[in-house]
């Protein structure tokens, strides 16, 4: 039987991946977490010192550069090149540097193949932002999941505090808005809402709340697809 997809896309710090993460260990999936793959490119670029809207630098270093997801007990790793670099990448200078390499085709299609594969073999809930109308355009489920950018900012901000990243509300909230509008204004899979995808707003809600609406939906269209 062909495994079940559940897309879900949307601007970050909508809380995405804590739901997907939560909702994927309930129903037996794997999460597959696609930003960490733009963040695993980012990274590399940043550490071998080049500039990571520099198309010509990027598009160089692919060749020489493996990029795998592993799930060791229900969690995901990303690993470039043999290392792990899972906690590497989150910091605020990653994000800055996944968003300008996620704008190059090149790493677009780099990445392409390893989305598809993964979702061929395994049952999941994979997010990003381009999953519902790219990656997985029959996926079984979409799912756009938004909340206003003031909302994710400062729910970004205290994840990072929580991390001991040093930073201010103020830092995170401007780059949220940068990275929203070059995600969204980006010429090649632009941040955008599948026409077949179903909007949750999870502003204001707790992450009890967002995870009861979406399990509910999911469940509901699971249903309606095996038509029972
Ligand atoms: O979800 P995230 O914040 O970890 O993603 C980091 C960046 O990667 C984000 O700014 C845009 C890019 N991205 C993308 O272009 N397509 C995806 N499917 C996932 C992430």
């Amino acid at each position: 039987m062909k495994p079940i997809s559940i897309a879900i896309d949307g601007p970050s710090g909508a809380g995405k991946s804590s739901i997907a993460k939560h909702l994927a260990k309930e129903m037996g999936f794997i999460y597959v977490d696609t930003g960490a793959l733009y963040r695993a490119v980012g990274y590399e670029v940043l550490r071998q010192g080049g500039e990571p809207s520099d198309s010509d630098f990027v598009e160089k270093l692919l060749p020489g550069l493996k990029v795998e997801l592993k799930h060791i007990n229900g969690n995901q790793r990303v690993f470039v090149n043999d290392e792990d670099v899972s906690d590497l990448i989150r910091t605020p200078e990653v994000s800055m540097a996944a968003s300008a390499v996620s704008a190059i085709p090149a790493v677009r299609r780099f990445l392409f193949d390893l989305q598809r594969e993964t979702a061929r073999k395994n049952n999941c809930i994979m997010d990003g932002r381009d999953i519902g109308t790219v990656v997985l355009p029959d996926a079984d489920v979409k799912i756009f999941l938004t909340a206003t950018v003031e909302d994710r900012a400062n729910r970004r901000f205290l994840e990072l505090q929580q991390k001991g990243i040093e930073t201010t509300y103020e830092e995170v909230l401007e780059d949220m808005k940068k990275r929203d509008f070059d995600d969204s204004n980006r010429k090649t899979a632009p941040l955008r809402k599948a026409d077949d995808a179903v909007e949750v707003d999870t502003t204001g809600n707790t992450f009890e709340q967002s995870v009861e609406i979406l399990s509910r939906l999911i469940n509901d269209k699971l249903k309606e697809r095996s038509g029972s």
